[in-house]
C-alpha cells in the first residue's frame, strides 16, 4: 500500500505535478500525504494527515519533487510520521512503500552514530542509512544510485523506496516486492507506484522489476541491477489506458462512475473477450487440477467461478483465498494450474501464492485488470480483465468483469463461447435497467429505512452464495454497517440467533433450484422479525422491499452484484461517509 510519486523535468511546478500524481494514487492509502521539492539545494516540505482533498501546498517553484500518500504500518497517523522523511543534512527526501522488517536492527547503530530521528517509522531509518552510504560512495554521476543500491541491499522485507537528492537534482529508486513504474514524457521523467498516475503526462512507461534500481534525472532514466550494480537497458512499454478514463467525467464520485460503467464494459467484454476466454479455457483444459485464488472481492469471484464452471461446463476446480493458499500448497505440483484473480495485480498474498505454486511446478494463469502489474508479468497465461481503471477503493466493475469472463470461459469449455457472450450482453442490458432512476430510487428508499441499523445479513444458496458474501462485503466496507453474508442453508446453524425485530436481511432468490429453499430460510428469519429485502425476478409476500431483477440463468450472478453496490453506496452517503475512500482501507494490499 502507500503511493509514491516523483518528478524531475523542465516544468517548474513540480509540487503541483506531484500532488496531482498523489491524488491518482490515493486509492493506495490516505492516512496522510506529503510533498517535498528542492529549493536552493535544500528540501522544502509539506506534510499533513488525512486525505489530500483540496489541499494547495505552499511550496516554491521547483523542477524536482517527490511525494507520498500513506497507509500507516509503523508509527501512528501523525504529521511527523507522514512521508517524505529527511536525512540529517536536509539534502535527501525519501519515500517508501512496504515494510522494512529489520528497521530496529538498522536504527540502533545509526542512532549511536549520531543520526537524529524525527518519526516512529521504519522509513526514516532508510533516509539515514542512505545518508551514511552516500558519504562512503565516491562522488560522480552515479553516486546517488550506487548508495541507494547499497542501502537497499540492507533492507529486509518487500519494499519500494525513492529518494530525491537536492545536491545533484536527481532521484533514485529501488524495489523488491512493491510496485514501481518509470514514466518517460517530453518534459521530464517520473516515478510512480502505478502508471494510472502518469497518464496525464505519458503512456510510455518502464515497469521496474524486483531487484532493480533506477536513477532519474531531467534528461533520462537509467536502470540498474541491485545485486550486481550493472546497468540494464530499460524496456519501454506503451500502456493502453488514457487519462480521460481515470477522471470523474461528471460523476459525483468514482463509485457512482464505476457502477454506471458496468453495462458498457460488459458489452465490450461480450464483443471482444471471446479470444481471452478461449485462452483461459485452453489453460484449464490442459491442467490436471485447477486452483482459483483471489482476495476479498476477488475471492468471491473465485467462489462464483467454482459454481459457474461446475454447472455450465461440469469442470471441478478448487478455490482458496490468497492468504490461505500457502497452507494448501502441498496439493500443487506438475500439471496444476493456479488461476489468480486480481484487479490490481499487486495483492501480495496472490503474488506470493502464485510464486510458491510456480516453484512446485504449477502453471500460473491470471485474470488481471492492471496490465504490466507484478501478477500480470509473472503469469504464464495473462488475461486482461478489461474493466478500465478502477479508482474507487471498492471493487465494483472489476467484480462483474471477472464474473463475465469466467462465465464465458465456462461456456467456451463446452464449445459455446457465443452463448456465454449473449448472456453477458443480456446482463449488460439488465444492469442498465437497474441503474435507471426508478430502480435507484427504490434502493435509496431501502437505504433510508435501514441506515441506522448496525447489523445486516445477506443470504443466498448455490451460485448466489458467493453473491451474498460479496453483497455483505460491499455494504460493510463502505457504510460501516456490520454486514455478514451466509449460505442460506447455514442460517439455522447459529446465525439465526442474531436476528432481531427489524434486522435487515438481503435475500438473493433467483428463479433457479435454490428458490424454494432460500425462501423457506427467508420466511424463518421473517418469523423472527427480520426486514426482508428481496432481490428476485418474483415478488413474494414475505418481502418488505422487492428489488426486481431479471432471470438470466447463470448470468443472474452478474446482475445480482449490482443492488448491493447501490445499497452500500446510499448507506454510506446517509451515514456521512466518503464512498471512494472508506476508513482504514487501501485498494491495493501490498503488505502482509
Ligand atoms: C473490496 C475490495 C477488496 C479487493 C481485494 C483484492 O471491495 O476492493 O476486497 O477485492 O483487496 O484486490 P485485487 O483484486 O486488486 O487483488
Amino acid at each position: 500500500m502507500c503511493g509514491i510519486f516523483g518528478y524531475v523535468g523542465s516544468h517548474a511546478d513540480a509540487a503541483g505535478i506531484v500532488l496531482r500524481g498523489l491524488k491518482k494514487l490515493e486509492y493506495r492509502g490516505y492516512d496522510s500525504w506529503g510533498v517535498a521539492v528542492a529549493q536552493d539545494a535544500h528540501v522544502v516540505l509539506e506534510k499533513s494527515i488525512g486525505k489530500i482533498g483540496d489541499a494547495a501546498p505552499n511550496l516554491p517553484p521547483s523542477t524536482i519533487g517527490i511525494g507520498h500518500t500513506r497507509w500507516a504500518t509503523h508509527g501512528g497517523v501523525t504529521q511527523p510520521n507522514a512521508h517524505p522523511h529527511l536525512d540529517c543534512t536536509g539534502h535527501l527526501a525519501l519515500i517508501h512503500n512496504g515494510i522494512v522488517s529489520n528497521y530496529r536492527d538498522l536504527r540502533d547503530p545509526l542512532a549511536r552514530a549520531g543520526h537524529r530521528f524525527q518519526s516512529e517509522t521504519d522509513t526514516e531509518v532508510v533516509a539515514h542509512l542512505l545518508e551514511e552510504y552516500l558519504t562512503r560512495t565516491p562522488a560522480g554521476p552515479e553516486q546517488l544510485v550506487t548508495a541507494t543500491i547499497a542501502a537497499f541491499r540492507k533492507l529486509h522485507g518487500l519494499n519500494a523506496i525513492a529518494v530525491l537528492d537536492v545536491s545533484t537534482g536527481q532521484m533514485a529508486a529501488a524495489k523488491s516486492g512493491s510496485p514501481l513504474v518509470v514514466g518517460w514524457s517530453g518534459h521530464g521523467h517520473m516515478l510512480a507506484s502505478d502508471y494510472s498516475a502518469l497518464l496525464e503526462h505519458t503512456r510510455r512507461v518502464t515497469f521496474v522489476d524486483d531487484g532493480q534500481a533506477v536513477l532519474v534525472s531531467r534528461d533520462t532514466s537509467r536502470l540498474f541491477d541491485v545485486d550486481t550494480g550493472r546497468e540494464l537497458t530499460p524496456e519501454i512499454t506503451e500502456v493502453e489506458w488514457d487519462v480521460a478514463a481515470t477522471e470523474l467525467g461528471g460523476y459525483p464520485d468514482y463509485m457512482t462512475k464505476e457502477i454506471h460503467e458496468q453495462p458498457a464494459m460488459l458489452r465490450r467484454l461480450a464483443e471482444q473477450w471471446g479470444d481471452h476466454a478461449r485462452r483461459l479455457a485452453q489453460a484449464l483444459r490442459e491442467a490436471r487440477d485447477v486452483f482459483v485464488i483471489g482476495c476479498g472481492t476477488a475471492s468471491h469471484a473465485a467462489l462464483a467461478a467454482q459454481y459457474l464452471l461446475a454447472r455450465i461446463a461440469g469442470r471441478r476446480v478448487n478455490v482458496a483465498t490468497g492468504s490461505e493458499f500457502a497452507y494448501l500448497r502441498d496439493f500443487i505440483g506438475e500439471g496444476s494450474l493456479v488461476l489468480a484473480l486480481s484487479q490490481s495485480g499487486e495483492t501480495i498474498d496472490i503474488i506470493d501464492a502464485a510464486r510458491a505454486a510456480r516453484q512446485r511446478g504449477a502453471r500460473i494463469a491470471a485474470l488481471v485488470n492492471v496490465e504490466g502489474s507484478t501478477l500480470w508479468r509473472l503469469a504464464d497465461v495473462a488475461v486482461p480483465l478489461g474493466a478500465g481503471p478502477e479508482r474507487c477503493v471498492l471493487a465494483t466493475k472489476s467484480f462483474t468483469a471477472k464474473l463475465a469472463i469466467l462465465m464465458m470461459t465456462a461456456y467456451e469449455l463446452t464449445g459455446r463461447v457465443e452463448a456465454g457472450a449473449a448472456l453477458v450482453r443480456d446482463a449488460a442490458d439488465e444492469i442498465a435497467r437497474l441503474l435507471t432512476d426508478d430502480r435507484r430510487d427504490l434502493i435509496r428508499r431501502v437505504a433510508d429505512e435501514i441506515y441506522r441499523r448496525e447489523h445486516l445479513f445477506a443470504i443466498g444458496r448455490g451460485p448466489s452464495y458467493p453473491l451474498a458474501l460479496e453483497a455483505a462485503l460491499k455494504i460493510k466496507e463502505v457504510s460501516y454497517v456490520h454486514a455478514e453474508g451466509f449460505a442460506g442453508g447455514e442460517l439455522k446453524h447459529g446465525v439465526i440467533a442474531l436476528i432481531e425485530p427489524g434486522t435487515p436481511c438481503v435475500v438473493l432468490a433467483p428463479r433457479d433450484e435454490t428458490h424454494d429453499d432460500i425462501m423457506a430460510g427467508a420466511m424463518e428469519v421473517k418469523a423472527r422479525g427480520a426486514l426482508l429485502i428481496g432481490v428476485s425476478p418474483e415478488a413474494h409476500e414475505a418481502f418488505d422491499y422487492w428489488i426486481p431483477v431479471a432471470d438470466l440463468g447463470p448470468a443472474t450472478a452478474i446482475l445480482n452484484a449490482v443492488p448491493a453496490q447501490l445499497l452500500g453506496y446510499y448507506l454510506a452517503l446517509l451515514r456521512g461517509h466518503d464512498p471512494d475512500k472508506p476508513r482504514n482501507l487501501a485498494k491495493s494490499v501490498t503488505v502482509k
